[in-house]
C-alpha cells in the first residue's frame, strides 16, 4: 500500500492526538465467547503449535497488525484486568477464545509517555521526565542509564505498560538530525553501552523494551521515504555496531525497525536487516515491529521478518488474510512472526496478570532523575574558576526567558507527560541563592503573555506534538542591565533550543540569533565592566555554534535537555555539592559547515529529498575531525571539573596481542573538590590496506568520587573486535597486523598516557554475510589518498 502524503499527516495526526478519542464500535475478533470453550487450546497453557493450529487466518492476520484503531477494543481476557486503553501507544490484538491478551506499548526513550488524564477519571498519571539520553551519554556511566531505565521500566509497569519504545541509538551524523535529543551520540561504542544498560535496567522491572530505529535513520526530512545510501563498512561500523553491542549484551524484547530505506529496500522489508543480520549474525530472538505506519508492503515485511505492523490498519490485516489464503503468503511466515510476538507476550506483565497500582513512585524517581542530570550535565568553560559559585556570591541576575522555564526534553514522541519542571530560577533559590525579582517578573509575565503551551500536559491525549511557538528572547533596557550589574553578584543567560520528531533543524537554529547575541553581549560589558562573572547555561537539544561568542561568557554549562529536575541539577552543580563529570558524547564543530555531512545533509533533491548519500563514510564526528585535523570547538569526550587528575602508571597485560589485553592505569585526584574522572580508551590501529580514522574509541570507565589525593587504578580490556575493522573485500572484521597505539586521556584531544602492542598476523575475527550492497557507486571520503 502506497500512503499519500495527506493520508500520512491524517495517520500522523491521529497517532498523536486522536489516541485518547478513539473508542470501540465493534467487538474484536474472538471476542465473542467471553468464557473460553474447554476444547480451544489456550495461550499459555497449551502448547505454542497448537494454539497457532486453533487460529483463523483472519486471526492471524490481525495479530500480526497491530489494533490500536476505532473499530478494535482491547478487551480482557477472562482472569485479567481491563485496561484503559487511552493511556498508551499502541497495543497488540486480544483474542479472548484463545486466552491471548493485548500487550501494551508505550514511548519512550527519556520516560514513559502516557495520556495524563482518562476519562470518567479525576485522577492524573504523570510521569517523571527523565533527562533526555543525549545528556545521559555525557555522563559516560553506563550506570546512569541503568539507574534511570530501571526507574522508567518501574514507572511502566505500574501503569500497566508492557513494552518501552525505546532506547533509541541512531547516530548523531548531523547536528541538525531532528531527533539527536534522543539519541545518545555521534560514537557507535558508548551508544551500544549506554544502550546496553538501558535495556538492562528497564527489562529488570519485568517490562520489554524497543531498540530503535533500526536502522540508519538519521534524520527526520523525508523519513518515511529517504532511501540511505551508505556503504557496507560504513554500515557495519558507524550505524549498525550500537545496535550489535545492545543486542548482544542486553537481549531486548523487541526491535522497532525504521522508516527510511538502506541502499534501495526499506528497513521494514529487509530479510537481510532483520533475519540475517540482526536474528542469524547478531543472535537476537525477541520480536521485530514496524515504526508507526512504517514501510509500504505488509507481505514483503512480514516475509523479511518484521513480525508485528504498528499501529495496526486493517487494510494490512485484509492483504494479509487474502494473501495467506490464497497461498501467495506463506503460512509458514506468519506462524514463525506470530510464535515470536507470543513468546514475547508470554513474559509480559500483562500476561501475568501483573497488578499494577497507577501509582508508581514518583518522588523516588524525580530524585534519581535530579542525580542522573547532575552526573551528566558539561562544564564547557570555567575561567577564573567562575564556578562554583564563591561563598560571596548570593545575588543572581538571570537573564534569557528559559531561565524561568526549564525545556526538559524534545517534542514529539520522545515528549513525557510530566507533572512539573524545576526551572533555573527555581533551583537556584530553593538552594539560598537570591535570583532578582525585577528580572524574574519581567520574564515571567513575558513567558505567561506569550502564552507558551503548558508542559504540564493536562489532557487525554497521550502527547502534545508541538511546543508553543518558541518565544524570542526578550529585549531588556540596557539600562536595566547595567543597573542589575551593580545590584548583583554574577549574571546567568540561559540560552534553549527545542525541535523535535517530524523535522530536522534549520541551519539558522545552529546559531544563536541576533537578540541572544545582542543581549549576551550587553550582559557581558555591564557585569564584566563591573568586575562581575557571567555563566551561560546551555539548554538546548542539539549542539549549537559557541566558538563566536564563547569568549563573553566566563563558565558555560551545557544542561543539554535535563528533564523536570534540571533546575535542581543546576544548581548542584552551581553551588559545587557536586563537582561536574561530563564529557561530551558529541563534537561541537566551530561552524556547521565543518561538519562532513554538511554537504549531504539531508539529501537530494532539494525541498524534499529522496536520497541520502553518506559520503563521509566511517568519518563521522571525531573520527572525521581527527583524520582530518579539522580543531572544533570542544572535542568529543571534552569536559573541565572543579578539580584536577593525573594519570599515571599505565601498564599493558602484554606487548603482544593474543585474545585479549587488559590496561591498567591508576587516576589521582590532585585538585581541591572530590571529584569523578572519565578515562577514554582510543586506539589507533595500522593502515595497511584499509583506511583507518586518526583514532577510535574502544572503552571508558568512570571512577568513583575520588576524594584530594585519592588514587583509582582503574581497569580497560580490548579484545580482538576492538581491533578489527569492516574488510568490504573480505566481508569480514578484520585486524591488521603491525603496531597498535593505545591512548588513554580525558577527552579524544587531551591523550595522556600512550603505550603500543603488536599483532603479528592478520586477523579474521569474524566472517559475516554480504548483504545491504550499495546498488550505485559512492565517492567516499578516504583519510589515505
Ligand atoms: C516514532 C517512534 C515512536 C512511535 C510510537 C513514531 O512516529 O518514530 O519513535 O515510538 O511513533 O509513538
Amino acid at each position: 500500500m502506497k500512503l499519500s502524503t495527506y493520508s500520512i499527516a491524517l495517520l500522523l495526526a491521529a497517532h498523536f492526538c486522536l489516541a485518547g478519542t478513539a473508542r470501540a464500535q465493534t467487538a474484536p475478533v474472538g471476542s465473542g465467547d467471553a468464557k473460553p470453550s474447554n476444547t480451544v487450546p489456550q495461550f499459555g497453557e497449551s502448547p505454542l503449535e497448537e494454539v497457532l493450529r486453533a487460529m483463523t487466518t483472519e486471526e492471524k492476520s490481525l495479530m500480526v497488525t497491530g489494533a490500536k484503531r476505532r473499530e478494535v477494543e482491547p478487551v480482557a481476557t477472562p482472569g485479567r484486568k481491563q485496561k484503559n486503553i487511552t493511556a498508551v501507544g499502541g497495543y497488540t490484538y486480544p483474542f479472548v477464545r484463545l486466552g491471548i491478551p493485548a500487550i501494551y506499548l508505550s514511548d519512550g526513550p527519556a520516560g514513559l509517555r502516557i495520556a495524563p488524564r482518562r476519562e470518567n477519571d479525576p485522577n492524573t498519571y504523570y510521569c517523571t521526565a527523565f533527562p533526555v539520553a543525549t545528556l545521559v551519554a555525557s555522563s559516560w556511566d553506563p550506570g546512569v542509564a541503568e539507574r534511570v531505565g530501571s526507574a522508567m521500566g518501574h514507572e511502566a509497569l505500574e501503569y500497566g505498560v508492557d513494552i518501552l519504545l525505546g532506547p533509541a541509538l541512531n547516530i548523531h551524523r548531523d547536528p541538525l538530525g531532528g531527533r539527536c535529543f534522543e539519541y545518545y551520540s555521534e560514537d557507535p561504542l558508548i551508544s551500544g553501552k549506554m544502550t546496553a544498560a538501558a535495556v538492562k535496567g528497564i527489562q529488570s522491572q519485568g517490562v520489554g523494551t524497543s531498540l530503535k530505529h533500526f536502522a540508519a535513520n538519521n534524520q527526520e526530512t523525508s523519513r518515511r521515504f529517504i532511501n540511505t545510501i551508505v556503504s557496507e563498512r560504513a554500515l557495519r561500523e558507524i550505524y549498525l555496531e550500537g545496535f550489535k553491542i545492545a543486542v548482544e549484551e542486553s537481549e531486548p524484547w523487541t526491535v522497532m525497525s525504521s522508516y527510511n530505506k538502506i541502499n534501495g529496500v526499506y528497513t521494514s522489508e529487509s530479510e537481510e536487516l532483520l533475519e540475517t543480520i540482526l536474528r542469524k549474525e547478531w543472535g537476537f530472538d525477541g520480536f521485530v515491529l514496524s515504526d508507526w505506519y512504517g514501510g509500504e508492503d505488509a507481505l514483503m515485511q512480514m516475509r523479511a521478518g518484521n513480525d508485528l505492523l504498528m499501529p495496526g490498519l486493517a487494510v494490512w490485516s485484509q492483504k494479509i488474510d487474502s494473501a495467506a489464503s490464497n497461498g501467495s503468503l506463506d503460512m509458514g511466515v506468519l506462524d514463525r512472526n506470530i510464535a515470536r510476538i507470543l513468546n514475547v507476550a508470554q513474559r509480559t506483565p500483562t500476561y501475568r496478570n501483573y497488578p499494577y497500582s497507577d501509582k508508581p513512585d514518583l518522588k523516588g524517581n524525580a530524585s534519581l532523575a535530579r542525580d542522573a542530570a547532575a552526573q551528566s550535565m558539561v562544564l564547557l568553560r570555567n575561567e577564573n574558576q567562575a564556578l562554583p559559585l564563591g561563598q560571596g556570591t548570593r545575588k543572581v541576575a538571570a537573564f534569557g526567558n528559559y531561565s524561568y522555564k526549564m525545556i526538559v526534553g524534545g517534542t514529539g514522541s520522545g515528549m513525557v507527560n510530566n507533572a512539573y519542571s524545576v526551572s533555573l530560577a527555581q533551583g537556584l533559590e530553593l538552594a539560598g541563592y537570591q535570583v532578582d525579582e525585577d528580572l524574574q517578573k519581567t520574564y515571567l509575565e513575558y513567558l505567561r503573555l506569550g502564552k507558551p503551551r503548558n508542559l504540564k500536559a493536562d489532557s487525554l491525549i497521550t502527547a502534545l506534538p508541538k511546543l508553543d511557538s518558541i518565544l524570542g528572547e526578550l529585549a531588556i533596557d540596557e539600562n536595566l542591565i547595567r543597573q542589575k550589574a551593580k545590584e548583583s553578584d554574577i549574571a546567568m543567560v540561559t540560552i534553549m533550543r527545542v525541535f523535535g520528531e517530524g523535522g530536522d533543524r534549520k541551519l539558522k537554529d545552529f546559531y544563536l540569533t541576533a537578540a541572544e547575541k545582542a543581549l549576551l553581549r550587553s550582559v557581558s560589558d555591564a557585569f564584566r565592566g563591573e568586575g562581575k562573572k557571567v555563566v551561560v547555561v546551555l539548554n538546548i537539544g542539539g549542539v549549537i555554534e559557541v566558538a563566536s561568542w564563547r569568549d563573553q561568557a566566563d563558565a558555560i554549562l551545557l544542561a543539554w535537555q535535563p528533564g523536570q529536575e534540571g533546575g535542581h541539577a543546576l544548581a548542584d552543580l552551581m553551588s559545587g555539592k557536586v563537582t561536574p563529570s561530563g564529557k561530551l558524547a558529541t563534537t561541537f564543530p566551530v561552524d556547521y559547515r565543518n561538519t562532513p555531512t554538511a554537504k549531504n545533509f539531508p539529501g537530494t533533491p532539494a525541498g524534499e529529498p529522496k536520497q541520502v548519500v553518506y559520503e563521509e563514510g566511517i568519518y563521522v564526528g571525531y573520527r572525521y575531525y581527527d583524520s582530518f585535523n579539522v580543531t572544533p570547538a570542544y572535542e568529543f569526550g571534552y569536559g573541565l571539573s572543579y578539580t584536577s587528575f593525573t594519570y599515571s602508571n599505565m601498564k599493558l597485560s602484554s606487548g603482544k596481542f593474543k585474545d585479549r589485553l587488559t590496561i591498567t592505569l591508576d587516576v589521582k585526584n590532585t585538585g581541591k573538590a572530590a571529584g569523578k574522572e572519565v578515562v577514554q580508551l582510543y586506539l589507533s590501529a595500522p593502515a595497511k590496506t584499509m583506511d583507518k580514522p586518526a583514532k577510535e574509541l574502544k572503552g571508558f570507565t568512570k571512577t568513583e568520587v575520588l576524594q584530594p589525593g585519592q588514587t583509582q587504578t582503574v581497569s580497560l580490556t580490548l579484545d580482538a573486535r576492538a581491533l578489527a575493522s569492516f574488510d568490504t573485500g573480505q566481508t569480514a572484521w578484520v585486524a591488521e597486523p603491525g603496531k597498535y597505539t593505545i591512548q588513554l586521556g580525558a577527552s579524544s584531544r587531551d591523550i595522556r598516557q600512550t603505550a603500543s602492542f603488536k599483532l603479528a598476523k592478520a586477523l579474521v575475527v569474524e566472517q559475516v554475510n554480504k548483504v545491504l550492497v550499495p546498488e550505485v557507486a559512492i565517492q567516499e571520503l578516504k583519510a589515505t589518498k
